[in-house]
């Protein structure tokens, strides 16, 4: 089914379940342990061997020998896998460095291999008996050094240039010129890479924790050099992504090389102390804002310029993606400039470019505000605008945007806010109130389903589908109930094997309105084929309570499969409705902190966020997403931080020990508000993005009620009380 138009009304409509607050339909298994992650995929290899990984001890140069003799030789070790046993291995699509090293080693952690033993201890000790020799060679791990040889990348939309900025910030009355430094940040998922793979001869299972099956399975083949019918990914349980599970990693490169190697499976979980140095991570920024506007308040020039690092052949983090849609001005500057680091590879994590590009952008608007003695949310409101500011004429799909702020700021008590910092006191704390917008924008991808009406009257939805905590089970038997008129207790649905359709898979916050955009697609030729065989006019069919009915007569499903199962497959396509019209999804998000006088520890004690985000297909599972994105947030404001040696060129605090995340003592009263909308252009599913949303302008929200509480402006995240005294 290709999406060319925008949907008028479709049995989605009906809301009958869709829209609904359900309760997630895997949530008993997984409060209950017996969802199977992938590490505890026992049933389905049994006799599994364990794998150790070792990582590369130096961020840049070569192996010159590697002794595994000694390995070879200790207790339980079945297999010794490195790159000069491995064969020849190719490169998928998205990973920047090789999953195994040898002889270049391109980043510290790197795998340079896996030890293959009867059990985890065995393997460990074993790990430690090889022996690597290194050539260490000079490299650059200092962004703020390396930023003065950084490019201009050539992907096409590095820069933007609209007007005269240069004029029209000199010539204007009111400016802002600031500076702005995000620092490397770790997914820091609670399951870590892990995967179990077993051969059958030239084909190989791989029993995985990844968020995109089909990239996943391409780029196995890939790098084993097999044609990809011969992989098989299986991931139907994954516990958190946050982009860090988009690409294949190296744990299931190894996991198959060393099971291939053992001639049995082997197992292998990514140990948290590789977890940051051998995987991706978000890169840092540096990021210089400019801002010019008449003493009204008006936005005339904006500028927004990026400077972020990745290895040789990697790509920007594309931090100014928002500066791009959220205000009006005629004179504009975007630019990313992309140094060579030899970290480890930056790449995506959640909401990539408008997370940490909203962290400087907000904080910029608040800085700007007050310089202009305006309202915060006023500001933002006088330099709303109804058009990509960047192509004129080009009308965002949705864009509900001063809706968001003007309910925050009302349902937050925004006017009890003191312009002036530094003013209220509560014994030892400073009070204070801040704000930012929200801006992410919105994607969707081709998605595949097959949908099955068996001969017991209940529904299986099959699709390669991903949830990574998200909800997407539920979404999709919401999905399938309402187009085929039945309870979702009547919808089994099986996700995240590459035997099923491809879908769009989760990332991006593609994932729910473009899946469930693929099961409407399936559900559609399902209807088709029920009606047809109940011998009914298949255009006037309309499938409630467990019936089809048309013309007067009524058939119930059971009824019309009792002959055998009816199978339907679909992939839902897109036009260039996309294309025609600017889709993002917008929201504004309030806080409230306390800064304690004497030791500048912040307390935040209230969080409210005002979502615009399409159709919400599950207001639980999607106020949840935007509850975790908002915990997120305050992570990224007050503690995540990668600290980098910059003499050896590794991120020094690579558990999740000395990694800090909130936890629950520091996450207060949290309110998600969801704007009635729903957007006929994204899909027939009418709903858009929440998921990378909600964490989007969280950061500065916090930073700025830190400065309207001390006065104290911290323009370097994380803000930390060393910054404030
Ligand atoms: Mo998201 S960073 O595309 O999983």
């Amino acid at each position: 089914m290709k999406f060319t138009k925008p949907e008028t009304t479709n049995p989605i409509d009906q809301m009958k379940v869709v829209g609904k607050p359900l309760d997630r339909i895997d949530g008993p298994q997984k409060t209950t342990g017996s969802a199977p992650y992938a590490y505890e995929q026992h049933a389905a290899a049994p006799n599994a061997a364990y794998g150790y990984v070792i990582g590369a001890a130096i961020a840049k140069g070569r192996i010159v020998s590697i002794d595994t003799a000694a390995a070879r030789r200790a207790p339980g070790v079945i297999a010794v896998v490195t790159y000069e046993n491995a064969g020849k291995l190719g490169k998928g699509n998205f990973n920047t460095a090789h999953l195994l090293a040898g002889p270049e080693v391109q980043h510290y952690h790197q795998a340079v291999g896996v030890v293959v033993a009867e059990t985890f201890e065995q393997a460990r000790a074993a790990s430690s008996l090889v022996k690597v020799e290194y050539a260490k060679a000079n490299g650059s791990y200092d962004l703020a050094a390396a930023m003065n040889a950084a490019v201009t990348p050539k992907t096409g939309d590095a820069e933007s240039k609209v007007g005269d900025f240069d004029g029209a910030f000199a010539g204007a009355p009111v400016k802002l010129d600031a500076t702005y430094t995000t620092p490397d940040q770790s997914h820091a998922m609670m399951e870590p890479h892990a995967s179990i793979a077993s051969w059958d001869g030239d084909k190989v299972t791989v029993w995985t924790s990844n968020q995109m099956i089909d990239w996943g399975k391409q780029d196995l083949a890939k790098t084993l050099g097999i044609p990809a019918g011969n992989v098989r990914l299986v991931s139907p349980y994954i516990g958190g992504g946050f982009g860090g599970k988009l690409f294949l990693r190296s744990e299931a490169v190894l996991a198959a090389l060393g099971a291939r190697a053992a001639k049995r499976p082997v197992k292998v979980a990514l140990q948290r102390a590789l977890m940051i140095n051998n995987t991706t991570h978000r890169p840092a920024t540096i990021q210089r804002i400019r801002i010019g506007a008449t003493r009204e308040g008006r936005i005339n020039a904006i500028a927004h310029e990026s400077w972020s690092g990745d290895l040789p052949g990697g790509g920007p983090e594309t931090a100014v993606q928002q500066t791009r849609f959220l205000y009006a001005g005629g004179h504009r500057l975007t630019r990313l400039q992309l140094a060579t680091l030899d970290l480890p590879e930056g790449n995506a994590m959640r909401a990539p470019g408008e997370a940490p590009g909203m962290m400087a952008l907000e904080v910029a608007m608040d800085e700007m505000a007050e310089k202009l003695k305006m309202d915060p949310v006023t500001f933002r409101v006088v330099n709303d605008t109804t058009v990509d500011p960047e192509k004129p004429g080009r009308k965002f799909s949705q864009r509900r945007y001063v809706q968001c702020l003007r309910q925050g700021a009302e349902r937050f008590g925004w006017d009890k806010r003191q312009a002036k910092p530094g003013q209220v006191r509560e014994g030892q704390w400073l009070v204070g109130m801040g704000m930012a917008s929200a801006f992410r924008n919105n994607m969707n991808l081709k998605s595949a389903a097959r949908v099955r009406l068996e001969s017991d009257g209940k529904v299986t939805v099959e699709t390669d589908m991903t949830d990574i905590g998200t909800g997407s089970y539920t979404i999709i038997a919401q999905t399938a109930a309402e187009m085929l008129g039945l309870p979702v207790e009547r919808i089994n649905v099986r996700l995240g094997d590459s035997d099923y359709p491809v879908s769009a898979g989760s990332g991006g916050q593609w994932g729910a309105n473009s899946a469930t955009a693929g099961v409407y697609a399936a559900c559609v030729k399902l209807r088709e084929q029920i009606a047809q065989k109940a011998g009914l006019d298949a255009a006037k069919a309309e499938f409630l309570d467990g019936a089809v009915r048309a013309g007067g007569r009524s058939v119930p499903l059971t009824e019309v499969a009792k002959g055998g199962a009816i199978v339907a497959e679909d992939t839902m396509e897109y036009g260039d409705l996309e294309k025609k019209m600017q889709q993002s999804t917008f929201g504004a998000h309030f806080v409230e902190v306390a800064v304690d006088v004497a030791t500048a520890e912040v307390r935040v004690r209230r969080m409210l966020s005002v979502c615009a985000a399409g159709r919400i297909l599950n207001p639980k599972s999607a106020r949840s997403q935007v509850i975790g994105a908002m915990t997120m947030g305050v992570g990224g404001a007050l503690m995540e931080h990668l600290a980098v040696d910059k003499r050896h060129g590794f991120f020094v605090n690579h558990d999740l020990a000395s990694y800090e995340v909130p936890v629950h003592a520091d996450i207060p009263h949290q309110e998600v508000i969801f704007i009635d909308e729903t957007d006929p252009t994204t899909s027939p599913m009418k709903a858009k993005g929440i998921g990378e949303l909600g964490l989007c302008g969280v950061g500065a929200a916090v930073a700025n009620a830190i400065y309207n509480a001390t006065g104290v402006r911290v323009r370097d995240y994380p803000v930390t009380l060393d910054k404030m005294l």
